[in-house]
């Protein structure tokens, strides 16, 4: 039994029981309720998960209160500015950070693996044009699983290894060709001479009658979206992830759960709504009449890009995509672009007013990210693939932990029925 314990009395018995406090090394302590059915036999009611701990990780660490995020014990802010998403996601899969050979490795084989099977092509012919491309991501990711058998065998290391090679590989090929498709320009094959991001973004705008060079400006703020959005401890698309895998299906079957998890507009799409509002809003002089509007309690109206479940101070994130976004539009020209102008004075504005102070309503990661990645050429509509392309290394990541776990098992939910009691089956003639 941990020294901490926490004593709860069920007062209709007067029956008590010790609950053993597991510490982290950050956060909050949790109190472990396995025997809690058991002993009481009642059950512990949370839907939202406000109180409770899904799992035990060594992942990704949150301090919402402080603005801290960090992947394996490294601040997010460090890995943005000096690493890369490939050697992020090394760290995120393996719990280190490569050293040379590692690195060289790691890269190599990623690169080995970003083509796709020419069958799996024709995948693509069967969807609408107009299709969104979050659709196509849940259909041909899932599809995956039935082109790679050979890597499927989840209790084996070295399958799973081979397999999240895959996934970070063709990501980026099959988000891609989801444009492509949607566009009517034929797919790119990856180009292996370039790097990963770069070989992203020629994926997506390079068409075969012209030369495709892109700025290294661009290349490393969409490498900085990619990493800032790489994991998120226990979200809801993770924790389908990990609620799928439970069952043991295999990785790429619980990955696409996961994308549909993410399509939702509570969870990736946000980017996309506060791009809406920076150009409702038009020019900086008609904040006011925003800012007014969201702090009405009648008017259902949000400043989008404001404000976090978990993050009660300025979300590290946008801090490093709020320079990104700078230096996107500097490169581009567009540093007059009327959206970001209210985006920055938006945000000047937000934070000396008592009611996001109070609230404690910062910008989020969605505020500058949708301004960058609108800057660089993406449609709206594929936001949110470059979210679970990002965030692909993140769900390969937990499933691999939780899958690794010896004390792994099914993720059983368990409910308050308020449903019919037991009652006989009534024929139907003699229903009324
Ligand atoms: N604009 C104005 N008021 C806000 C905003 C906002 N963006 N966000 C919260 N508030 C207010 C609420 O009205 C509420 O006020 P009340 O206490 O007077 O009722 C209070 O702040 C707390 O709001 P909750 O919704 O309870 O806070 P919660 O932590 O559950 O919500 C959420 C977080 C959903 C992100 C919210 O801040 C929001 O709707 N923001 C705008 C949408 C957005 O940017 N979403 C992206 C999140 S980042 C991501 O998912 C990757």
């Amino acid at each position: 039994m941990p020294s901490e314990t926490l004593t709860i009395r069920d007062n209709r018995t007067g029956k008590e029981l010790e609950l053993p406090i597991l510490k982290g090394t950050e956060g909050p302590s949790v109190v472990d309720v396995t025997k809690f059915y058991k002993e009481f036999g009642l059950f512990t009611l949370d839907p939202g998960f406000y109180s409770t701990a899904s799992c035990i990780s060594e992942i990704t660490f949150i301090d919402g209160e402080k603005g801290i995020l960090l992947y394996r014990g490294y601040p997010i802010e460090q890995l943005a500015e000096q690493s890369n998403f490939l050697e992020v996601s090394y760290l995120l899969l393996f719990g280190k950070l490569p050293n040379q050979a590692e690195h060289e490795q790691f890269e190599r084989l990623v690169t080995q693996h970003t083509m796709v099977h020419e069958q799996l092509k024709d995948f693509y012919r069967g969807f609408r044009r107009d299709a969104h491309p979050m659709a196509i991501m849940v259909g041909v990711i899932g599809a995956l699983s039935a082109f790679y058998h050979d890597s499927l065998d989840i209790f084996d290391a070295r399958s799973r290894e081979i397999s999240a090679y895959r996934l970070i590989a063709k990501m980026p090929t099959i988000a891609a060709f989801s444009y492509k498709y949607a566009v009517g320009q034929p797919f790119v094959y990856p180009d292996n001479e370039r790097g990963f991001v770069e070989n992203f973004l020629y994926m997506m705008f390079a068409v075969p009658c012209a030369k495709y060079k892109v700025s290294p400006v661009l290349v490393k703020a969409m490498d900085q979206i990619l990493t800032l959005h790489a994991d998120h401890e226990q979200n809801a698309s993770t924790a389908t992830v990990r609620l799928a895998g439970s069952s043991l299906a295999n990785p790429f079957a619980a990955i696409s759960a996961g994308i549909g998890a993410l399509w939702g507009p509570a969870h990736g799409g946000a980017n996309e709504a506060v791009l809406n509002m920076l150009g409702q809003i038009r020019t900086p002089d008609r904040i006011g009449e925003y800012i007014k509007r969201a702090k009405d309690p009648q008017d259902p109206f949000r400043l989008m890009g404001f404000g976090h479940r978990v993050y009660k101070n300025y979300d590290p994130r946008a801090k490093v995509l709020r320079k990104a976004a700078h230096d996107v539009l500097q490169e581009l020209g567009h540093v007059d672009d009327p959206r970001f102008k209210v985006a920055l004075e938006l945000e000047r504005i937000a934070r000396e007013d008592d009611y996001f102070v109070q609230k404690k309503l910062y910008p989020n990661v969605d505020f500058y990210s949708g301004l960058i990645l609108s800057a660089i050429g993406f449609p709206t509509n594929m936001f949110t693939v470059i979210f679970a392309l990002a965030r692909s290394v993140g769900w390969f990541s937990q499933w691999m932990e939780m899958i690794s776990d010896k004390g792994q098992a099914i993720g059983r939910p368990r409910q308050l029925y308020r449903g019919a009691m037991t009652r006989d089956y009534v024929p139907l003639y003699q229903r009324d």
